[in-house]
């Protein structure tokens, strides 16, 4: 896989002659991606109390790799919430941690990462973290899609998901979106997993369509 390309001017690309106001707007709000139900932006420390609805829940932080223990209060969020906008400086420019909103009513209703995995931190983890009580409703799908499309802007050409073998409900996501078995590991966290993968051709819907016979509907 190629490196992410860490050049933050590519968030300016086709915005030639725009005013230095509107591009450090740009800049600014380029992290944010839209998908048709959902918003998904960077975290704020403010958002602690909502992060807790998810991260402090024992049905999502169970499956997270690597190791996470549910969240026990608002401060240990908003403390883990601070952690996490200190290391994205550091992050290659298509990574980051989203916070997803259901664009209908503003509810938070989850978290989802594009991460250097280790230890090569070459390979890229996409990854979801929603609430348990939005489970069921596509939103994982629509979050990896609008994901890749902006990993696959900046270079990446693909993405993985590693999950716990158990999580079945987390590989029926994978299958159902597109995503393809690569194998399992314990490579990355040292325990074992289930790899993924998504290129930019699994997201192209024409693609399984052309290559099947004609008729073959
Ligand atoms: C795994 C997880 C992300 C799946 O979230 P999800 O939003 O339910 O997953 P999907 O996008 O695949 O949704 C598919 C379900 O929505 C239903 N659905 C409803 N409307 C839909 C729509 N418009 N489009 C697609 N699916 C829709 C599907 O029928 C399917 O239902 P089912 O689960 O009863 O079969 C979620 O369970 C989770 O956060 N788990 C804890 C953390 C975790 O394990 N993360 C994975 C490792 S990082």
């Amino acid at each position: 896989m190629g490196r992410a390309r860490r050049a933050r001017c590519a968030l300016l690309h086709g915005h030639h002659g725009v005013r230095a106001a509107t591009r450090l707007h740009l800049l600014m709000t380029a992290k944010t991606l839209v998908s048709e139900r959902l918003t998904l932006r960077p975290w704020h420390v403010d958002d602690a109390p909502a992060a807790l609805e998810i991260y402090g829940h024992a049905e999502v932080t169970r499956w997270l790799s690597p190791e996470m223990d549910q969240v026990a209060d608002k401060a240990a969020m908003r403390l883990l919430l601070q952690q996490w906008a200190a290391e994205s400086a550091r992050l290659p420019a298509a990574a980051g941690r989203w916070a997803i909103e259901r664009t209908a009513d503003g509810l938070l209703i989850g978290g989802a990462v594009l991460l250097p995995l280790p230890p090569g931190e070459e390979d890229l983890e996409i990854g979801w973290h929603l609430r348990p009580d939005v489970w069921g409703n596509g939103y994982a799908t629509e979050a990896t899609h609008v994901l890749a499309r902006w990993a696959f802007q900046h270079d990446v050409n693909e993405v993985f998901a590693v999950i716990r073998p158990a999580n079945t409900r987390a590989a029926t996501t994978m299958r159902n979106n597109g995503m393809h078995w690569v194998g399992e590991t314990t490579k990355y966290f040292g325990v074992e997993l289930q790899v993924f993968r998504l290129r930019q051709a699994d997201l192209d819907p024409a693609a399984p369509a052309s290559s099947r016979p004609p008729g073959d509907d």
